[in-house]
């Protein structure tokens, strides 16, 4: 019997029976429901309505939803076809589409079901391990007293282990620092203000909430000691891709002198993108802008028919961060320019 559980994904297989657990995202903090992704379709619902989110988790995810539905009995055509109907379920998270390269490449060497649902199972252990690897390399960096500003949710809710940025707050925390965090609510749909602010709770983290509009005025009170941020893709040059929003808070961070750190695995580096303008930005609906719909209430308050630019990641370049917060170490701009961080990732994987 395997059986896996985070904190936002619940899996069982026995010989009898396979499931798939999911916490419905959109629906937190209002309501815990878990819901059951029985077909790979289900799957790429959930991933692109986002009860299922951040960079690592879909990854995850979509590898035991593959998983299942090979030990479940489809054929390796079949599974093919899943594999890259996944893999483009959303186009920014690099690390859905390297999770799909890793079963692609079983299902192409025509490993049993049951290999392939190891490669998934795999897949959440070693997400868990990266982030533990991730939160105590960051923690060197962070000083007892101090304020921490984040975006976005990059906890248990987007990994299948204690997260990224939010992984390094944990830890610090429970290093007994006493640390504050400020979370910016990330518009439009409110990863932070609904999905942070429920994890810091949860752990009982200090926390702020504020407006995204709201950071540079802190900033500029010298209530910040430091922004960490999550990624959804870094570029082999270290510009990286995350919710939109960040690369604004970057701009004001070196206005303001604030060491501004991106965290994050290295499943979510794409060496073959030589720098940001090469990464995908996936774009979303009009109505996640102009109203609200759903289980929070059903509203529109811009004119009708207004045109809307919705994109959900932006690219924040190389130049405004401090450091790289990596599974294997923390790492500058000049490491990214000599290759160090390339190597250092290798030398990892050698060692596995
Ligand atoms: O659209 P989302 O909610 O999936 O966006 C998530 C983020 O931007 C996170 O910061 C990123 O995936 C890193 S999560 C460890």
């Amino acid at each position: 019997m395997t059986q896996l559980e985070s904190l936002a994904l619940r899996f069982n297989h026995t010989p009898q029976q396979t499931a798939l657990w999911i916490l419905d995202q959109t629906l937190l903090p209002l309501k815990e429901e878990w819901i059951r992704l029985t077909t790979v379709s289900e799957t790429i619902e959930a991933i692109k309505a986002l009860k299922v989110r951040g960079a690592p988790l879909i990854g995850v995810v979509a590898a035991l939803s593959l998983g299942q539905s090979a030990v479940k009995g489809a054929s390796l055509s079949q599974l093919e076809e899943e594999a890259n109907a996944l893999y483009a379920a959303r186009p920014t998270a690099v690390n859905l589409m390297m999770a799909m390269n890793r079963m692609i490449a079983g299902i192409q060497l025509k490993k049993t079901p049951r290999a392939l649902l190891n490669i998934a199972i795999e897949l959440f252990n070693e997400d868990v391990t990266l982030c533990e690897s991730i939160a105590t390399n960051g923690a060197e960096l962070i000083q007892s007293g101090d304020n921490i500003l984040t975006h976005c949710n990059t906890g248990g809710l987007a990994t299948a282990g204690i997260g990224t940025a939010l992984g390094v707050i944990r830890q610090c925390h429970s290093q007994g620092k006493k640390i504050h965090v400020y979370v910016d609510e990330t518009r439009p749909l409110l990863q932070g203000a609904r999905l942070t602010t429920w994890e810091l709770k949860k752990l009982d983290i200090p926390y702020t909430l504020i407006t995204d509009n709201t950071a540079g005025h802190l900033m500029q009170l010298s209530k910040v000691q430091e922004i960490i941020v999550g990624c959804d893709r870094i570029a082999a040059n270290g510009d990286f891709a995350n919710k939109i929003g960040t690369y604004a808070l970057a701009v004001l961070a070196q206005y303001h002198n604030i060491p501004f750190y991106v965290a994050g695995p290295y499943t979510t580096m794409d060496w073959h993108c030589a720098n940001g303008d090469q990464i995908p930005i996936e774009q979303r609906k009009a109505n996640e802008v102009t109203g609200v719909s759903g289980p929070f209430g059903q509203l529109s308050w811009a004119a009708e028919d207004s045109q809307v630019f919705n994109p959900a990641f932006d690219v924040t370049p190389a130049k405004l961060v401090s450091r790289w917060i990596l599974d294997c170490g923390v790492f500058n701009k000049t490491d990214f320019q000599q290759g160090k961080v390339k190597q250092s990732m290798q030398q990892l994987a050698e060692q596995v």
